[in-house]
This record gives structure tokens, C-alpha cells and sequence, in this order.
């Protein structure tokens, strides 16, 4: 582990976030004892997808696609791979712009009729409001290998301005909360897989947006890993919720940690179905996929999937 870049170990642990730092991971947070500022501290925002249709040239990806996520709940997203998911996130996120005509906020139907496409997040359309309103951790962690957990984790506060110390000052009290104490100073390459996906997503906490975008955070991790970190996610949203849309092939960690999901047709995409997850959030994974209710609904939503697949 490299210990000789920026503030010494006990330093980091020592210090609290500076005060009003509520977009760097919110200062609610400080009422447990050296806790970071807290993303409760954010205004929740919804987020509403109508009649949205994407094209990469001739090959049709999304299409009519309507959906919305209420403020502060975890939508996930099922989708056969290629389906378009990460198209959808990088399109909510403003981050790639509609294709065609449906650019202008009109795009035209089969039948040619005009109809009315948009993406809003809270009371906002436009790309730029998206972009500064949403989080979003890409399929892979995409860790800066140069850079040390902490730097990595912190590094959306770096963007804003802060000096190094403060920005470390204000990402150290997490690192005890998501099971990386003693790795702030660890390269990414010195990181387990779970570890990097914990620090990916602490960066992603830590930009201090009201809407999170997670393109199948756990994908790349083995089975037991990744049911760790679904029960881990499933906690950090309990206690710190945020407004998400969650995306991953796998029904079962979708019903474990969201509210509500959406099952995607292959491409071109569009909702085929909509099931709410029956119990409480953040309760141990292991009552929750043995619950009764729990395999009825991921029974009806595999069918679904199945189908749609058909
Ligand atoms: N930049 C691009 N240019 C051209 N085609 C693209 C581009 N990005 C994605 N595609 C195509 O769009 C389709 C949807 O891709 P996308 O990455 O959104 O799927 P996905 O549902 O996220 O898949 P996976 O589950 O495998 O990650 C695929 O057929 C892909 O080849
Ligand atoms: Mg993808």
C-alpha cells in the first residue's frame, strides 16, 4: 500500500468533514460520531422517460420507451444484454443526446404523427440540468489506477475545488462505514473486486447527486462477493437514501435491493413489464430471496423476462 502520497492515515481518520459540504457526501451524516455529511442533506428528484426511441444509424435500440422513478425509490433495470441499458442511463444522464429528430423535444411515430419525447429529472428537460442533477458509476469502476482509494473516491470534490486535505478530510469518515478503513491510501490494483466496486461507488455517493445511475455495479464480481455487496447496497440506500435507477441482468439481485423493477424486451427496447418488490428494504439477503413472496414475484418476473425474450 502507498503511504507516502498526501495526509498520514491517522490524519485522514482525525478529521471530519468541513462544515456545509452537503454535496460532498451531505454534513447530516456528522451526528454519528465522525461520520461524513450525509446524502439525506440532498432535495430527492424524480425522474420521468417518455416516449423516448434511440438509433445508432440503422440499428434501432430503445424505442417508446416510457418510465418513471419516483423520488427517493430504487428502480432497477432488467434487460437481456445488448438491450440498450447503458444507452438508456448515458441518455438520462445527458451524457448522449436522443438520436434524430426526437432531439428537438418532437419525434415522429411509425405513423409519422408527431409525438412529445422527453427526459426530465425533477422540473428539468434539459441535458446540462440532467447532467448536473445525476451520479453515474459505469459498468466497469473505472478507478484511476494513479490515483489512491481515498483520491479516487474523492475525487468529484477535487472537480469542485477542493484541495486535496479537504477533500480527503471529507471522504476519510466513509471508508470505516464501507468496509475500506486502513485501504485510503491502496492503489486500485491493491483492491479486491468488491473493495474497488465499494470505493467506485463511494465516488459516485460523494458527487452529491440527487440521482444515481448504476450500470450493473456488480457484474464483474463472483457469486458470493456479490451478494455481499447487494446486502450492502441494499443497507447504504436504507439509511441513505437516494433516487435510483439500478441496472443488471440478474432478477434476483434486482428484487433484493430495489423498490420496483422494470423488465426491458431485447432490442429495440421497451418496458414489458413492471413488478414491485414485496418486503422491506435492507433486511438480510438470505430471508429475503427465501421468502415466499420474494419467489413468487422473481418467478413471475423470469417468466416475464422469458417471454419478452420469445
Ligand atoms: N456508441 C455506439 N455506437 C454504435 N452502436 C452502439 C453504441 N453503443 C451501443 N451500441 C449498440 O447498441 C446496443 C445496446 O447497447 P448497450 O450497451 O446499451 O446494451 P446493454 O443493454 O447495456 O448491454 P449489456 O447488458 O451487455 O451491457 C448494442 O447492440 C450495441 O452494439
Ligand atoms: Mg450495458
Amino acid at each position: 500500500m502507498n503511504t507516502t502520497s498526501g495526509a498520514p492515515l491517522a490524519e485522514l481518520r482525525s478529521r471530519t468533514g468541513p462544515p456545509g459540504q452537503a454535496a460532498a457526501g451531505g454534513t447530516a451524516a456528522g451526528a454519528r460520531a465522525g461520520a461524513a455529511p450525509r446524502a439525506s442533506a440532498l432535495e430527492p428528484l424524480g425522474v420521468s422517460v417518455t416516449g423516448l426511441s434511440h438509433s445508432f444509424e440503422d440499428l434501432k435500440v430503445i424505442e417508446e420507451l416510457n418510465l418513471s422513478v419516483a423520488a427517493g425509490e430504487v428502480l432497477g433495470i432488467v434487460g437481456p444484454s445488448g438491450s440498450g441499458k447503458t444507452t438508456l442511463l448515458e441518455l438520462i444522464a445527458g451524457l448522449r443526446d436522443y438520436s434524430g429528430a426526437e432531439a428537438e423535444g418532437l419525434g415522429p411515430t411509425e405513423s409519422g404523427k408527431a409525438k412529445r419525447t422527453s427526459i426530465e429529472i425533477g422540473d428539468s428537460a434539459a441535458a446540462p440540468d440532467r447532467l448536473a442533477r445525476c451520479a453515474y458509476m459505469p459498468q466497469r469502476d473505472l478507478l484511476l489506477p494513479w490515483l489512491c482509494a481515498i483520491d479516487n473516491a474523492a475525487i468529484a470534490l477535487r472537480n469542485r475545488g477542493q484541495s486535496r486535505a479537504e477533500a480527503r478530510a471529507a471522504a476519510a469518515p466513509n471508508f470505516e462505514r464501507f468496509g475500506l478503513a486502513g485501504f485510503e491510501l491502496a492503489r486500485p490494483e491493491e483492491l479486491s473486486g468488491g473493495m474497488r466496486q465499494r470505493v467506485a461507488f463511494l465516488r459516485t455517493l460523494l458527487a452529491g447527486k440527487p440521482v444515481l445511475l448504476l450500470d450493473e455495479p456488480f457484474g464483474a464480481l463472483d457469486a458470493i462477493t456479490r451478494g455481499e455487496m447487494q446486502e450492502w447496497l441494499a443497507s447504504t440506500l436504507a439509511s441513505e437514501p437516494r433516487t435510483v435507477l439500478f441496472v443488471t441482468h440478474d432478477v434476483e439481485e434486482a428484487l433484493y435491493v430495489c423498490d420496483r423493477i422494470v423488465i426491458l424486451a431485447p432490442r429495440p427496447t421497451a418496458a414489458i413489464a413492471e413488478l414491485a418488490a414485496r418486503r422491506p428494504r435492507a433486511i438480510p439477503r438470505i430471508d429475503a430471496i427465501t421468502d415466499p413472496e420474494f419467489t413468487e414475484v422473481r418467478e413471475q418476473a423470469l417468466e416475464r423476462l422469458a417471454a419478452g425474450a420469445r
